[in-house]
């Protein structure tokens, strides 16, 4: 029963009540946002040398030398390692990361081999002073 008016406010009012409802529910349902970690500069520099590097360098038939810690000391600094490796890597699409990133695999690579503490932060005011040379 009921009149047109009272139809079409049923019509009206029923289906925007369900998207509300919806909407709410769905608002609840969400998980909270979770935070991301703060990855420190040695976490980061591990995923993007994993990401670019390993492939040459850490596979048995890898086109690239081993990175031990003998030819990394090669280098004589933090500075000149982060510089040789920003130039010439990744071999064939050398210095197509941001300069952060090479001085977080830098880091990673130091950090690795017992050059620098992990919480050394490398940067353009800290890598000079980093000699790998013993
Ligand atoms: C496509 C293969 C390839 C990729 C990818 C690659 N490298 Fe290399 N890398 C080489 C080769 C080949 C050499 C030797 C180059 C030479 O002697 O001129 C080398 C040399 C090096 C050296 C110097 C080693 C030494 O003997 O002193 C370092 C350090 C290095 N790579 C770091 C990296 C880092 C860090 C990345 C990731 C950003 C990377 N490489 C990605 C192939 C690669």
């Amino acid at each position: 029963m009921g009149g047109p008016v009272h139809r079409y406010a049923l019509r009206l009012v029923f289906p925007l009540l369900l998207i509300v409802l919806g909407a709410a529910c769905r608002h609840r349902a969400m998980p909270a946002e979770i935070p991301k970690p703060k990855l420190d500069q040695v976490a980061r520099g591990e995923i993007l040398y994993n990401a670019h590097c390993t492939n040459c360098h850490d596979l048995e038939k890898g086109i690239g030398p081993r990175l031990t810690k003998d030819v990394l000391a090669t280098h004589v600094s933090a500075l000149a390692l982060f510089n040789y490796t920003r130039r010439s890597m990744p071999y064939a699409t050398e210095s197509s990361l941001a300069a952060q990133e090479y001085w977080d695999m830098t880091a990673y690579l130091l950090s690795l081999h017992g050059f620098i503490k992990r919480d050394v932060v490398l940067g353009p005011e800290t890598a000079e002073g980093i000699s790998l040379v013993e």
